[in-house]
């Protein structure tokens, strides 16, 4: 439905019809989309569904971005479509998957490659000085035994590959086989130990991924644009000229404090840093970059001063910190018109929630940032969500939560907002 200025305050947002258009793909994912599990990853037919729509309305869509590419379902789609990309996350695991599905790869090579793995890994000896040793996390998910094998498979695919694309290939393997070959629960997208669990054997797991990776690299019939993925804090960039004709995103919906949990196995392995912690600071919603809770109240806008009102006489802590995420968001958004050409458009999925009563309506939030920053038509659908493990259900800045027995009412739908300049 269209949404403007006049009617999007009074406007029940949680009333908009469902359309079933932005619900079910009509075909199934392109293999690449599954080669590593992403927690917050959105279903790939949306990209190709805002290109169309953008399109209809006269946009001659050459470039694409996603302000928060995640796992890379935009980057994929875009490129695929012959599109070049351009993607932000302050998560070095979320753009090695990006930058590694964006392209497609020589099947020969990655036979030599593996092979040459193979016998590296043999020929590797243990090195007990390593500071995997020494990292308590790690020696918390993994037994003795276990770093042995993953730390050796590690040093074997770094001296094997000199060609950073294919290393880049050969790394997320080994990023999506370290929860298998963990304690880590294996149902569970957030950190939790299974006792009873039997970890996968490292070399055995990353055979059987690279085969599922060579698999999905046969299924794309062909990559014509580029990506440019970049491991960013989109928040810091600046645009001194537009060049992107279409965003499509889904602005993050869980803390950076559990982000950084979700990834903490391929985060510490891969050495992005010791302590994953540290990836807290610049996530959107953060309070760990927060600024006194005062000067984000003077920020916020209409709907998001009315909603933190209501949540300080609840819980301070939550309105902070909803405070913060808003004022992100509105960072964002003034973001994103200035990367946008003259007629480009934007396209964000976002959810709604309430906290103890009182109803987070991201969804109004986001609507009033875009008519503050000279959008003119923006329009707001509705759409259920059908994957409830790809896309677990979350609170507004937000923790993952589950349905039951919980303060928070979560809701299995989400809005589709897309606006043009
Ligand atoms: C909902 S997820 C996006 C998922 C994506 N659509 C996909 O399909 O994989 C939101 C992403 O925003 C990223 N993020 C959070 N704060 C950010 C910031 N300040 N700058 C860039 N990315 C950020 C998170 O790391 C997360 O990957």
């Amino acid at each position: 439905m269209n949404v403007n200025i006049h009617n999007f305050s009074t406007l029940d947002f949680d009333s908009i019809e469902i359309q079933p258009e932005w619900n079910m793909p009509e075909k199934r994912e392109n293999r690449m989309h599954s080669i590593h599990a992403y927690p917050a990853k959105f279903p790939a037919f949306i990209t190709t569904r805002a290109i169309e729509k953008a399109k209809q309305n006269g946009i001659v869509v050459n470039n694409i971005a996603d302000i928060f590419c995640g796992c890379g379902t935009v980057a994929f789609e875009s490129v695929c479509a012959g599109r070049n990309f351009w993607g932000y996350d302050i998560n070095p695991v979320a753009t090695l998957i990006a930058s590694t599905k964006s392209r497609s790869y020589d099947d020969k090579k990655i036979g030599e490659y593996y092979a040459r793995i193979l016998k590296a890994f043999e020929e590797c000896k243990t090195d007990e000085q390593n500071k995997v040793y020494q990292n308590e996390r790690i020696n918390y998910w993994f037994s003795k035994s276990q770093i042995d094998l993953l730390l050796r498979l590690r040093t074997a695919i770094k001296i094997s590959i000199d060609n950073p694309t294919y290393l880049n290939f050969f790394l997320c393997a080994f990023s999506n086989i370290l929860k298998p070959c963990s304690k880590w629960l294996t149902k569970s997208i957030k950190p939790q130990v299974d006792p009873n669990k039997t970890p996968k054997t490292p070399l055995e797991a990353f055979a059987l991924q690279i085969s599922m990776m060579r698999k999905a690299n046969k299924e794309i019939e062909r990559i014509q644009g580029v990506a440019c993925i970049n491991t960013a804090n989109f928040l810091e960039q600046e645009f001194d000229e537009p060049f992107i004709d279409l965003v499509v995103t889904s602005p993050p919906y869980v803390t950076s404090y559990e982000y950084a949990d979700l990834h903490q196995l391929s985060t510490l392995w891969l050495g992005y840093t010791e302590d994953f912690k540290t990836f807290r600071e610049g996530t959107i919603g953060s309070l760990f970059h927060s600024e006194d809770y005062s000067s984000n109240l003077e920020k916020l806008n209409k709907t998001g001063m009315g909603i933190v009102t209501a949540l300080a006489k609840e819980d301070r802590r939550k309105a902070k910190s909803v405070a913060q995420y808003y004022v992100d968001m509105q960072l964002a958004v003034s973001k994103v018109v200035k990367m946008l050409n003259r007629n480009g458009a934007c396209l964000f999925v976002i959810g709604n929630t309430e906290y103890k009563g009182i109803h987070i309506n991201n969804a109004q939030h986001l609507v009033e940032c875009l008519i503050t920053e000279g959008f003119k038509d923006i329009e707001v659908d509705r759409r259920k969500i059908s994957n409830k493990i790809l896309t677990p259900y979350r609170d507004a800045t937000g923790k993952f939560a589950s349905i039951a027995g919980s303060s928070r009412k979560i809701y299995s739908e989400e809005f589709v907002i897309y606006a043009q300049k």
